[in-house]
């Protein structure tokens, strides 16, 4: 009886250490993309009119509608984003984003590559 119930018991213990490894490895792939919080308010925000075509603003992925703000650079966004610029409001009418959340943002929305372009060493 004992050995009965102990090896079932055993069983569930490595499918949660293999769940740890496989949720480890997810959350660090995703380290770059916008995490919840960030999707949410790019929803709730930006993509009111960066994720539709009748608004005058560059298109959400849309990587020719990025050219040129991307030509200029991540930190000249970031100040149009924060001042506004004709019709972009200031701050994307999002008070609760960081700085770190617009970054985030625009280079999802811009089709940036993300915070590894930065660091050395990490290409795939
Ligand atoms: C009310 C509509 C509106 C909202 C909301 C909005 N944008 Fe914009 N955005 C625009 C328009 C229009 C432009 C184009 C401005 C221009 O160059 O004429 C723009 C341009 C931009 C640019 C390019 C700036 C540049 O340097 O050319 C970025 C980056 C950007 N928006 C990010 C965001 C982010 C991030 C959010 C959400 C936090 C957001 N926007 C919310 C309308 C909006």
């Amino acid at each position: 009886m004992v050995t009965f119930n102990s090896r079932p018991a055993q069983l569930p213990i490595w499918r949660l250490l293999i769940l740890c490894f496989a949720s480890l490895g997810l959350s660090l792939q995703a380290w770059a993309a916008p995490d919840a919080r960030q999707s949410t308010l790019l929803v709730n925000n930006c993509a009111q009119c960066h994720a539709r075509p009748d608004t005058g603003a560059p298109f959400m992925g849309r990587k020719e509608d990025w050219r040129e703000a991307v030509a200029r650079g991540e930190g000249a966004m970031l100040i149009n984003v924060v001042q506004g610029i004709r019709g972009m409001p200031p701050l994307g009418y999002c008070s609760a984003c960081t700085e770190e959340d617009f970054r985030v943002l625009i280079r999802m929305m811009a089709g940036l590559p993300d915070d590894s372009a930065d660091s050395k060493g990490e290409q795939q």
